[in-house]
């Protein structure tokens, strides 16, 4: 793919810093996009119609397009904000720990701060990972862990948000169509909100340590004889006659608890902006909420440059990254979803303009990768003591290519990465025991039976366990063997 290839881009007027190298760039997006508005509202991002901020609704009603919160710019100074972020570490008050309402006046949309839920969430470590950058080929790697959050993935980040939005709608019940890991997430935060969870996930495919999270959290957990887009389908049409509200990332208030995960990582940074963050998608819902983040960053004079968001979607799940390849500027050719990371099992994203937006104003990229290389990249972040889900493991295997490979888009060993891990090793442990023994295979599912038994993978990085006879010479053996082997 070039840029070439895909339709211009009107240039956005910066309130603040325009970048020149926009200027020249040809991407997908052909619209504006001014951050702050002068009242708190639901705003459209095509036709920029605004809806009440207290309006249940997913999408605009002029056009039907997807709404972002917009809000005024913070009265004060990007300096003052980041010291009060950074105070707030000390305190001792729940709201001022949370890792997400630790940045709450970017979420300016609750009225009292007696309306706000907290776990806590967020706080999540930037791990070095020496063995995952040489195996890129780049001098240094960081991965900022979101899987370090109380329910193991990034999704508590927007849940609570979305959470706290819902009480202050008064709902009663929640819902959502997921892979898992939304599915975890709203468990555990509507039942500590005391609203009903619903979730829908496919009958097929969810990993047993996802379901029997939702399971745990008192979730009424619908397996629906479909894929993920078919779930998301119904209960757009259901929510509304039900009046149950949604927390997919359709959701506006979700995104916007999603941005902290950015505005942490830059804190983390000393607000020195990397050069590239790297992250998966899936439903595009996080790398929408990191552009809006950085956009606001930006705008705040937070932001040393403009970190390229690279998208990595699995090849088998990549409508984004087939319409950024395609050229085609305005529509999204869904697919029918095939991977094994089923975090990212999806071929209708709700979310890909805003995260199409996001890939543009930052000069970004969107890219796939296949069932090998994920799985290699997975076994290596283990070898760092990291550990993450499949899906996470999309973004070393992009990087290690992109550093390789003589692609339009090249990564120098020099820039500084950062690439976001979603979810927790935990999160899908049948996995990785299939890769270390050598078993895993590209075995494709439709709803309910195995289509196609596919080629089995390479294990490069096998870490078999090895069954020894209970004595001491064979375990002094066994041992040896592997002490030998360090020299
Ligand atoms: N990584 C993990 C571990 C995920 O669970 C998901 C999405 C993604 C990446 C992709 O993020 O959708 O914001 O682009 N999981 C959703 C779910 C769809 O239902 O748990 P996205």
């Amino acid at each position: 793919m070039t840029r070439d290839e895909i339709s211009p881009l009107a240039i956005d007027e910066h309130a603040s810093g325009s970048d020149e190298s926009n200027l020249s760039r040809r991407a997908m997006m052909t619209r504006p996009w001014h951050p702050w508005h002068s009242e708190r509202v639901l705003r459209c991002i095509t036709c920029q119609a605004v809806h009440p901020l207290r309006d249940v609704i997913y999408r605009c009603g002029s056009c039907g397009d997807l709404l972002d919160v917009a809000f005024p710019r913070p009265t004060e100074t990007g300096a003052a904000l980041a010291a009060t972020f950074r105070a707030r570490r000390m305190s001792d008050n729940p709201i001022d720990r949370s890792g997400v309402w630790r940045f709450r006046e970017l979420l300016p949309f609750y009225d009292n701060e007696a309306q706000i839920v907290t776990y806590p969430e967020g706080n999540t470590p930037l791990l070095e990972a020496p063995k995952s950058a040489g195996y890129a080929g780049l001098r240094r790697l960081r991965f900022k862990h979101l899987g370090f959050n109380p329910t193991g993935s990034f999704k508590d980040y927007g849940m609570v948000t979305g959470v706290t939005q819902a009480r202050i709608l008064g709902m009663r019940a929640v819902a959502c169509a997921s892979t898992g890991n939304t599915s975890a997430s709203l468990g555990a935060y509507a039942a500590r909100a005391g609203l009903l969870p619903i979730v829908l996930v496919p009958e097929t495919g969810v990993s047993f340590a996802k379901l029997s999270q939702s399971l745990d959290y008192g979730a009424l957990t619908l397996m629906v004889r479909g894929d993920f887009d078919v779930a998301q389908a119904l209960l757009r049409k259901l929510a509304p006659r039900l009046g149950i509200y949604i927390l997919n990332s359709v959701n506006p208030f979700r995104l916007e608890g999603q941005k902290t995960v950015m505005i942490e990582l830059l804190e983390q940074l000393g607000w020195e902006a990397p050069d590239r963050i790297v992250v998966p998608g899936g439903n595009l819902g996080n790398s929408s909420s990191f552009g809006k983040a950085l956009r606001e960053l930006h705008d705040l004079g937070l932001l040393s440059k403009r970190p390229r968001i690279t998208i990595v979607q699995a090849r088998g799940a990549a409508p984004l990254s087939e319409a950024y390849e395609g050229g085609h500027s305005e529509t999204l050719v869904r697919v029918h979803a095939r991977t094994l990371a089923t975090a990212i099992k999806i071929g209708s994203p709700v979310s890909w303009k805003k995260a199409a937006r996001a890939v543009d104003w930052s000069d970004g990229w969107v890219m796939s990768v296949s069932e090998q290389e994920i799985a290699d990249a997975k076994a290596v972040i283990g070898q760092d003591g990291i550990g993450c889900e499949p899906a996470s493991a999309t973004t070393l295997a992009a990087i290690r290519r992109l550093a390789s490979e003589g692609t339009d888009e090249r990564i120098d060993p020099d820039e500084t990465i950062v690439a976001i891990l979603t979810g927790n090793v935990l999160k899908d442990p049948d996995y990785t025991i299939r890769y270390h023994q050598s078993s895993l295979f590209e075995e494709f599912r439709s709803e309910t039976i195995v289509t196609d038994h596919g080629r089995g993978l390479t294990s490069q990085f096998a870490n078999p366990p090895v069954v020894v006879d209970a004595t001491e010479e064979a375990l002094m053996a066994v041992i040896q063997e592997r002490l030998d082997t360090i020299g």
